[in-house]
Formats: C-alpha cells, structure tokens, sequence
C-alpha cells in the first residue's frame, strides 16, 4: 500500500507531521512509521523557547540546540523535509521571560534569537511558522492583534519585523504566519478569517517578506458547521495575496463523540475527507501535516481529554500504528487533489 507521502508526492504535494524528540528516541515502531509515511516533519515542542522538558533557551543569553539538532538530522537522515515551528508565540515562553525582557532589551533579544536559530539551520529547513497565532480572540482585541508580550514590549510592527530578520537570515526559507480557528461558518471563525485577511493583505503592501498562510485545521468531530464554499472563497483569498497555502496541524477532536470507536472513526474520517477534499482542490495549498501521526502521542489526550476517559482518536493511525479510516481519507484526497 503506498503511503501518504507517495501519494501527496504524486500530486506535486507534501504530506508530513509533528513529532517528539522524545518520542522518536524511545519508540523504534513509531519512528519506523513516521519515516514510512511522511515527507516533512515538524517538531512539536523542540523549536520553542521553552516547552515542557525542552528549553531552547534555558536564559537570556544562551541557547541549548541539542534536541533542535537532533530533530534535523533525524530529518536530514531520512529525507523528510523541516518545518521550523515556531519564532514568536505568546506561549512556551521561558520562566525568565517576564521578569527579564522589557521594552529596552526586547527587540535585541528577538533579533539574535531569530538570527541565531534561522541562521543555525539555513538550507535545512523548508518553512518556518516566523509568527504564531496572534490574531486576537474576540474578547481580547487590540487593533486586531492578540495582546502578547511581544505585542506590550514591541507594539504591532513586531509582526514585520520578525519577518525581516527571518528573511535576512535564511532569504530562501519559506515564510510562514500560522493560526488556527479558521474552518468553521460561524461568527468567530468568520472574524478570524477576516483578520487573518487583512493582516496578511497589510503585510503584503508593506513589503514585509511573507510567503504562506499556515492553516492550523484543529478541527471538531462534532463541529457540523463546515461550509466548503466558505473555505474555499477564503482560500482563495489568500492566494490572490500571492501567497502559499499549508494545513499545518491538521488533528480532529473526538471529546464530545459517542464511545463507539467505529461510528467514532467514521466521523473524524469524514471530517479529514471533506475538509481537504476542498483545501486540495486550491492550487496554492502546498503541504497538509497533521499534529502528530498516530494517536499514541497526541495532545489532544492530556488538552480536550474525553469525559468517558477513552483515549482520543484524532489521527491518521491508531495507538497500534494501524491505519484507521481518517488515514484512508487523507489517503484518498491526495489521490483525488
Ligand atoms: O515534558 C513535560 C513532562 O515532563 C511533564 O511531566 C508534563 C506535565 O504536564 O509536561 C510535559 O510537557 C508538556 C509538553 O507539551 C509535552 O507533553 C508541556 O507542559 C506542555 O505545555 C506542552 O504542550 C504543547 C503546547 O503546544 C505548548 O508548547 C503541546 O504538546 C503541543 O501539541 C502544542 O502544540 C500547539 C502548537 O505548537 C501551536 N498550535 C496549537 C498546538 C496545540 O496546542
């Protein structure tokens, strides 16, 4: 049976995934069956400033890039391509963050961090997610940004800035903003949408150097508010900008569905199936990966855990490193994009 990666590879596409150092070093059976079935990788915690027990920078001054380099060349050895995830995020901050960055040091910190990370791997990463997620909630609206630290200790040009610095360390990286909650017809995601829109439209005619939009596709089993025509006016938008399309984190959450592990999978397979089926059919979507490969190591369990306690199934294989009926999905949208 042909994997995902052959599949997407096929159609001129990319099929890759999120994944542990941790995991990868102690699961030979998952490692195997990532190689096997993507074709990019994206580390879930090892690119941050401070995620669980990986600190990339454990102080102001230094960098620990032992986990970050190993993911590399675990990539570079099995041929997957690297997505560098992520530069600037309001979360996985370190503990010294707040009590040490300020409006006089902030802008230093942020350009040798950039410079030294991007410039650490330059030729060994495909894309990298420059500015994660900062876009506002409704509740929390600040000219339609998130108010973040960055947001406090730079004011709104940090988002052009990042991007700036991403370029002149790695000019042929492509440059990614990432967000999430863009998938559904109602209100909020049709806000999100529209903010998305006009951030990236403002970036564009300032000249910052942006080249996609990261979709982050955390989708709901239970959402029945799916509005293809929606998506793919949206899409579509974002092309005209002339920018590039990932599905970045592509996962499907199953807290509300009933225990029924077959009507459950049925569901999360449907949900993968109509989603991509659209997002494939726009030519400027480049990649789909999903926030893990298998539902053995998924965050979903210890975030949106299920009330009934069952493990959640939100990915392509189960904990056994099966195919399940969301993998058929994937695999059939490629073989129909
Ligand atoms: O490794 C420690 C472990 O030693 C400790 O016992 C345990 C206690 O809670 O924590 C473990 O670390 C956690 C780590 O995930 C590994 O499970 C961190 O506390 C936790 O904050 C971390 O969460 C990650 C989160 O980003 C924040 O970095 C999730 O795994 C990861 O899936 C999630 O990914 C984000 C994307 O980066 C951006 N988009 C949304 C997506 C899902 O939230």
């Amino acid at each position: 049976e042909k994997s995902l990666k052959e599949r997407a590879a096929t159609k001129g596409l990319i099929y890759g995934a999120a994944a542990s150092h941790d995991n990868l070093i102690s699961d030979s059976e998952f490692a195997k069956v990532f190689i096997q079935q993507s074709g990019m990788m994206v580390p879930e915690l090892e690119f941050k400033w401070s995620s669980g027990n990986k600190r990339l920078r454990p102080d102001q001054n230094s960098f620990d890039f032992k986990a970050a380099d190993w993911m590399i060349e675990f990539s570079q050895k099995n041929d997957l391509l690297f997505r560098g995830h992520t530069l600037v995020w309001h979360h996985a901050l370190p503990n010294w963050f707040e009590e040490q960055v300020n409006r006089q040091n902030a802008e230093l910190l942020l350009t040798k961090h950039i410079q030294t990370v991007v410039g650490r791997y330059v030729g060994k990463v495909h894309s990298w997610d420059v500015v994660n997620e900062a876009i506002a909630p409704s509740h929390n609206i600040f000219n339609g940004l998130r108010k973040t630290p960055w947001l406090d200790l730079l004011g709104t040009d940090y988002i052009d800035l990042a991007f700036r610095l991403a370029a002149q360390a790695d000019p042929s990286a492509l440059l990614v903003y990432n967000d999430f909650g863009l998938d559904y017809d109602n209100s909020k995601d049709e806000a999100k949408r529209q903010a998305v829109l006009s951030l990236l439209e403002g970036l564009k005619s300032k000249g910052t150097p942006i080249h996609a939009l990261g979709i982050q596709a955390h989708l709901s089993g239970d959402s029945h508010s799916f509005n293809p025509q929606k998506f793919r006016d949206f899409l579509s938008n974002v092309a005209s900008l002339d920018l590039k399309i990932l599905i970045t984190e592509m996962d499907v959450k199953d807290q509300n569905l009933p225990f029924d592990t077959a009507m459950r999978d049925r569901t999360i397979a449907a949900a993968y199936e109509d989603y991509l089926s659209v997002a494939l059919d726009e030519k400027a979507v480049i990649a789909v990966l999903t926030w893990g490969l298998s539902d053995k190591y998924t965050w979903l369990n210890e975030f949106q855990p299920r009330k009934d306690k069952t493990p959640v199934r939100p990915l392509p294989l189960d904990a056994q490193m099966q195919y399940k009926l969301a993998w058929n999905a994937i695999a059939r949208a490629f073989d129909h994009a």
